[in-house]
């Protein structure tokens, strides 16, 4: 059976939110009630992995630690490694080889934000796949900041360009991508791009040159939301905020979802509820195990 290992690249320097990211990894700003990272790290997660490794610069490392420990607490188990520079996010598939031993990986980015219904399903139907690679293409506005598919009216893929000055679509691919395991072998095949990058659309271009490329489009009602700006950064905190506010259901909650998953006990999200005393996620975590929340006291 295949076997997928998640990798999320939390390296960068964040210089596009400095001063905000002067002295701290830009995957660890608040979204709304949460690290940045807990989002791409419950795509993971609901894809069904469980071993996971955190790429991310040496200044950063302990604080990555101290949050999210060994995985005892989402159930899940996390191993980590340094990218010394930020040379792209294709040599994070390098850097995971001895982490990877064989096996395919689901990569994302650590600032990226996904979430629409049907969304496990797709990830589920990624997993499943034992050559080649997947990535998700979404309609934006501003395909020029972004890696660009172009496709015919089959959804066969014609071009990928990364950053385009003149982009052939207006869909972006996303920070997501499945990858066989012969990934590290094309990653090490690249040479950097002219902004000194090892680009992740190199070496998609590879799977389309040998027909292993599946784009999954994902369409109207779901959303993409992007961390990249001051204005993006805030956004994706209103947006949480509102649906979590509105439904009473949190977004990319990775104690609920490993409970859920059946990774995580009720008395383990019960010890972890307390650790957050009675705030809104402390409850929020007891509500979803059925505890009364006054024996939160006791
Ligand atoms: C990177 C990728 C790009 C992709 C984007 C998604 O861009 O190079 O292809 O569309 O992530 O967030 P970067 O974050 O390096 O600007």
């Amino acid at each position: 059976m295949t076997t997928y290992k998640g990798i999320v690249l939390a390296g960068g320097t964040g210089t596009r939110l400095y001063p905000l990211t002067l002295s701290m990894s830009k995957q660890l700003l608040p979204i709304y009630d949460k690290p940045m990272i807990f989002y791409p790290i419950s795509v993971l997660m609901l894809a069904g992995i469980r071993e996971i490794l955190i790429v991310t610069t040496t200044e950063s490392l302990s604080d990555f630690k101290n949050l999210l420990g060994t995985g005892e607490d989402f159930g899940v188990e996390f191993t980590y490694v340094v990218q010394q520079k930020p040379e792209g996010i294709a040599q994070a598939l390098i850097l995971a080889e001895p982490f990877l031993a064989g096996d395919h990986c689901c990569l994302i980015l650590g600032d990226n934000i996904f979430y629409g219904q049907n969304f496990i399903e797709r990830l589920n139907q990624a997993t499943k796949v034992e050559q080649g690679c997947t990535v998700f293409a979404y309609h934006v506005t501003d395909p020029e900041r972004f890696g660009v598919v172009e496709m015919d009216e089959n959804q066969n893929v014609l071009s990928i360009e990364e950053k385009p000055v003149h982009p052939k679509s207006n869909y972006a691919l996303t920070g997501l991508y499945f990858f066989d395991n012969s990934s590290i072998a094309i990653a090490k095949s690249l040479t950097p791009s002219k902004r000194g990058e090892l680009e992740i659309t190199d070496v998609i271009r590879h799977y389309l040159s040998t027909q292993n490329l599946k784009v999954s489009s994902l369409g109207r009602g779901f959303a993409w939301l992007d961390t990249g700006t001051y204005d993006s950064l805030l956004d994706a905190g209103q947006f949480v905020e509102t649906v979590e506010k509105r439904q009473g259901l949190k977004i990319a909650c990775l104690e609920e979802i490993a409970y859920r998953m059946g990774w995580l006990s009720k008395e383990q999200i019960v010890a972890r509820a307390k650790l957050f005393k009675q705030n809104a996620y402390g409850k929020y975590l007891l509500d979803t195990v059925g505890y009364p929340i006054f024996s939160c006291n006791r």
